[in-house]
C-alpha cells in the first residue's frame, strides 16, 4: 500500500500521496487571476464588528467546463476575506448550513479558548438531525446546533490569519472540500511602512486538490457524508496531493502586472503538500522573493530568498519586483517540489512599465527575542507514524489525541522550550500564541524561520526547538501537525494554559 513514507508518483520530499484526477486537467495560464472578495460587516454592536458567515453548499465552477460541488463559506472557495484592524474586536457569526457538523478555527488567531474552535466544539447542522455515529467524541466539547459566535479581540500585530475548518477527525476532506479564507489583521505599523500596498498587495492563497471525471473534489474520505472513495483511507492516511493548484481558487492563474514591486501575501492552504517556489525566468541580477513577513506579521528587517519552501498552512508575506524584468515577459512561479502538472503556481505577466512609490525598508519591525530562562520548562514533542493493530497512526509522543486528556499545562506569562522532533515531514502548529525558533538540528535557525511563526515544518529525523509564551487566555488549546491527514489520524495533542 502507500504507507511508506515517501510517496509515489511526486517528489521524495513529500511524505503523501498523489490522488490522480480522473476529470481532464485543465490547461495552465488561461484563466484570470482573482482575489477573493472582501466580506461586509454586518453591523457593528457593543464595540465589536459583527460578521456573518454561512457554510453551506454550493455548486461552482472551478474546472472549464465542469461542474464543482463544495463546502464553502458563504458558499464560496476560498471564502470571503476578513479585514480587520489590531485590537478591534470581531464577532464572526458562523451558520452551518452544511450536512456535516464543524469547527472554525483562526490559524495564527490569539484567541480566547471558547472560540478557539477546540477540535470537538462542534456546531450542528442548523437544519435536519446529524445521524448519529457521528459523534463519538461529542461528548468533550462545546456543542451547539446551527450556528456559533466566534470572538476574535485581535490583540495582535498586524500578520496574514487564514481561518478553515477545525472538526475533529475530519479537517481534511473539510478543507480539502471548501472551508478556509484569508483574515488579514493590519495595523498602524504596517500601514505607516512604504511597502506596495492597494492593488499591489494581493494573497495568493495556494491549494492542490483533485477532481473526478464529473468535477466533484475528489477525497478519500471515512464519513459516508463527504462521498467518500471506499477503502482507501489507509493508503492515503500519510497525506492526499491533488494534481491541480488552485490559487485563491483558480487554476494556474495568470496575473498581469506593472513592472514594479508587488506584495504578495502566500498561504499554503494545501492539506499535505510542501512547496519548493522560485521565479523562471529568475530575475535578471536579482532577488526572486525579499520576505518581510512570516505567519505572525512583519520580520524586523527583510530576508531575501531565491527559493521558498512553505509547508501547509505556514505563510510568507514577499515582495517581488518585476521592474527587474523587460516589458513582455511571462515569469512563472514554479514549484521545484511538484512533478508533471503541479511543477507551476501561476504566471504573472508583466504588461508595462508604471511608476513606483514603494519601497522596502531596511528595518521592518520590532521583535523581542523570548529568552527562555535557565528553568524554563523544557517539552519534548515527538512526531512519529506508528503502528497499532495492523493500522497506521500518527501520533505525539506515542499517543493519539484525546480531546479529554491534557498533554501539558504551560503557564500563562512563562516562556517555555517546546523542542520538536520528527521521523518525516512534519509541519508543527501551535495554537494561541505564535513561538520563535531558537535551534533547529545544529543550527540556531533555518532560512525559514524568521520572525514570529506559529507553524514548523519540520523535516525527516530533525529537532527544531522554539521558545513560545503564551500570554493570555486560559483554557484548552491545541498543538498538531498541519498535514491535515496526520492531524485526522490524531497526530494532535492538547495543552492548557494556566494562570
Ligand atoms: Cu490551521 Cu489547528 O490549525
Ligand atoms: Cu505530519
Amino acid at each position: 500500500t502507500g504507507l511508506a513514507g515517501c510517496a509515489s508518483g511526486e517528489s521524495p520530499e513529500q511524505t503523501a500521496r498523489l490522488l490522480p484526477s480522473a476529470a481532464p486537467l485543465p490547461d495552465r495560464f488561461n484563466r484570470p487571476f482573482a482575489v477573493p472578495p472582501v466580506k461586509r460587516p454586518a453591523g457593528k454592536a457593543d464595540g465589536a464588528t459583527r460578521y456573518e458567515i454561512t457554510q453551506r453548499a454550493a455548486t461552482v465552477e472551478l474546472l472549464p467546463g465542469l461542474r464543482t460541488e463544495i463546502m464553502g463559506y458563504d458558499g464560496l472557495l476560498p471564502g470571503p476575506t476578513i479585514k480587520a484592524r489590531r485590537g478591534e474586536r470581531v464577532i464572526v457569526r458562523h451558520r452551518n448550513e452544511l450536512t456535516v457538523p464543524t469547527v472554525t478555527h483562526l490559524h495564527g488567531g490569539h484567541t480566547p479558548a471558547a472560540s478557539d474552535g477546540y477540535p470537538v466544539d462542534l456546531v450542528l447542522p442548523a437544519s435536519g438531525s446529524y445521524g448519529h455515529g457521528h459523534q463519538s467524541h461529542t461528548a468533550d466539547g462545546v456543542i451547539t446546533r446551527g450556528v456559533r459566535d466566534y470572538e476574535y479581540p485581535h490583540d495582535q500585530r498586524a500578520a496574514t490569519l487564514w481561518y478553515h475548518d477545525h472538526r475533529m477527525d475530519f479537517t481534511g476532506p473539510q478543507v480539502w472540500r471548501g472551508l478556509a479564507g484569508l483574515h488579514l489583521i493590519t495595523d498602524d505599523e504596517e500601514e505607516a511602512l512604504p511597502l506596495p500596498a492597494g492593488d499591489r498587495d494581493l494573497p495568493l492563497m495556494v491549494m492542490d486538490r483533485s477532481f473526478g471525471a464529473d468535477g466533484s473534489l475528489a477525497y478519500p474520505s471515512l464519513d459516508p457524508n463527504l462521498a467518500s472513495i471506499p477503502g482507501v483511507i489507509e493508503d492515503y492516511s500519510p497525506g492526499v496531493l491533488g494534481d491541480v493548484i488552485l490559487v485563491n481558487g483558480v487554476p494556474w492563474p495568470v496575473l498581469e502586472v506593472d513592472a514594479v514591486r508587488y506584495r504578495f501575501r502566500i498561504v499554503n492552504a494545501s492539506n499535505a503538500r510542501r512547496y519548493q517556489f522560485a521565479l523562471d525566468p529568475a530575475p535578471p541580477g536579482g532577488t526572486a522573493f525579499v520576505q518581510v513577513g512570516s505567519d505572525g506579521g512583519l520580520l524586523t528587517a527583510p530576508v531575501e530568498h531565491n527559493d521558498l519552501v512553505a509547508a501547509p498552512a505556514e505563510r510568507f508575506d514577499v515582495v517581488i519586483d518585476f521592474s527587474a524584468y523587460p516589458v513582455g515577459t511571462e515569469v512563472t512561479m514554479i514549484n521545484k517540489l511538484g512533478v508533471g502538472s503541479t511543477d507551476a503556481v501561476l504566471k504573472f505577466r508583466v504588461v508595462r512599465k508604471a511608476a513606483d512609490e514603494s519601497s522596502i525598508p531596511a528595518k521592518l519591525s520590532t521583535i523581542e527575542p523570548l529568552r527562555p530562562g535557565p528553568n524554563a520548562p523544557v517539552r519534548e514533542w515527538r512526531f512519529a507514524r506508528e503502528r497499532n493493530e495492523g493500522r497506521a497512526h500518527w501520533r505525539i509522543n506515542g499517543l493519539d489525541f484525546d480531546p479529554a486528556r491534557m498533554d501539558a499545562e504551560p503557564r500563562l506569562g512563562e516562556v517555555e522550550i517546546w523542542r520538536f522532533y520528527s521521523d518525516l515531514h512534519h509541519p508543527v502548529h501551535v495554537h494561541l500564541d505564535p513561538f520563535q525558533v531558537i535551534r533547529r538540528g545544529n543550527r540556531k535557525q533555518g532560512q525559514y524561520d524568521a520572525g514570529w511563526k506559529d507553524t514548523v515544518d519540520l523535516r525527516p529525523w530533525e529537532t527544531v526547538e522554539v521558545a513560545v509564551r503564551f500570554t493570555e487566555h486560559a483554557g484548552r488549546f491545541v498543538l498538531h501537525c498541519h498535514n491535515l491527514e496526520h492531524e485526522d489520524m490524531m497526530m494532535m495533542a492538547a495543552f492548557r494554559t494556566v494562570g
